[in-house]
This record gives C-alpha cells, structure tokens and sequence, in this order.
C-alpha cells in the first residue's frame, strides 16, 4: 500500500504522516515513511542542493533535479517495499511536481508529465490525500512552528506562487478523483487525522 500526501508548505502533511504511521504501527503493519525530496543518500543530497538559498536554479533544472531524487527513490526504496507488501506513506511525491513546477513555476505540462513518467516507472499511489489550506493559514502555522529555521529556497516562493500551486493541486484533484482525496486542512489536528483513518478503512 502507497499513500501519499500533499499540499502546500506548512498545510500539515508532515504531522498527519506521523499520525497516521503510529496508528499503523499500533496495528502492527510495517510502514517505510519518506519525505520527498529524500530518503537516500543521492536523494537527500539532491535535497540539499534544492532547498539552499545559496544559489539560482533555473525552474528547468529545478524540475530535473526532483525529478533525479525522486527516480532514485522509487528504484532504491519504494518498489523494493512494495514487493515486500510494506506500507509506505510518502510526503510528497510527483503530484507536486505537478503542482509546484507545473502550475507553480508554469513550466510546459508536456514536458512535466514525461518527466514525472520517466521519474515514477510508472509507480503511482494507491491514495493521496492533498490537505487543503489556504496559503495565509499555512505561513502562519509556518511561523508558529518551534524551532523553525528560515524559509527555504522553495518556501521563499511568493503569495502568487503559492495561490498557483494550491490551485493546482485542486485541478489535479478534479482529473484524479480515484486516487485523490481532498481533505479540508483548515480544522483541528485530530479531526483531520479521525478522516484520515476512517477513509483509509474503506480503501484497504
Ligand atoms: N490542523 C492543524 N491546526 C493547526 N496547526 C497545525 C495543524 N496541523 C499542523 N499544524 C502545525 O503547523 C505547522 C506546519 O505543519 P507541518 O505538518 O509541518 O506542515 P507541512 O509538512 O505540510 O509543511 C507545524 O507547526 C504543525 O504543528
Ligand atoms: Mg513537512
């Protein structure tokens, strides 16, 4: 079982991945949990490169660049998991190339949707669930966060950014609606998590 999470900076998706994989683990499944860009060594160090303030990258070379850490991933971590009949909960995945480079930097969709095939193999999440948040909402919970380091390369992005790449998420939503779920991110941690679990019994 795949299952994938998304959505903008600060929507939430890291602490309902940690939720949701401590519930699965109370009930014994075995869950590899990724974070995207990551998980192996060429990945992470791609990472690196990806969210430093240190230097300029092209929106084309950005689109490269998650598109190399994530093949990696998919070779080295998630297929071999998957024959192994492991959760995996991933978050982000190529959805958010779509939506950040896509929709985001308005790179040619074409162009995007070959790299995303060549990046995935063609391995796909069996759900994903986008949290939806509006973007005034997330940079604040972003702020409030302890220990919070300074924005990254990506999250220095823009308003306007950020406003096409949630829009995008809800379009790719709408053309997905078998593997996406649409869960409304603006309300309390447990409440968000009870419908994540109680959807994910219907599924499996
Ligand atoms: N439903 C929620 N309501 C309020 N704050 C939240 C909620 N979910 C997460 N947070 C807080 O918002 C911040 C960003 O959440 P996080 O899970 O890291 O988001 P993401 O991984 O999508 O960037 C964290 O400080 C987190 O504790
Ligand atoms: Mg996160």
């Amino acid at each position: 079982m795949f299952i994938s999470f998304e959505g903008i900076d600060g929507s939430g998706k890291s602490t309902q991945l940690s939720m949701l994989r401590d519930v699965l683990e109370a009930e014994g499944r075995e869950v590899v949990t990724i974070r995207e860009p990551g998980a192996t060594l060429l990945s992470e160090s791609i990472r690196e490169i990806l969210l430093s303030n240190k230097q300029t990258i092209t929106s084309t070379a950005e689109l490269l660049l998650f598109s190399s850490a994530r093949t990696q991933l998919v070779e080295m971590i998630i297929e071999p998991a998957l024959r192994e009949g492991k959760v995996i909960l991933c978050d982000r995945y190529v959805d958010s190339t779509t939506a950040y480079q896509g929709y985001g930097r308005q790179l040619n969709m074409e162009d995007v949707r070959s790299c995303n095939n060549i990046a995935t193999r063609g391995v796909m999440p069996h759900v994903t669930f986008f949290i939806d948040v509006a973007y005034e909402q997330a940079q604040q919970r972003m702020q409030f966060t302890p220990g919070s380091a300074e924005p990254d390369r990506m999250e220095r992005s823009g308003r306007d950014f950020f406003e096409r790449v949630r829009q995008g998420y809800v379009e790719i939503a709408r053309m997905d609606p078998k593997r996406f779920v649409v869960i409304d991110g603006h309300r309390q941690r447990e409440e968000i998590h009870e419908e994540i679990v109680a959807l994910l019994a219907n599924v499996s």
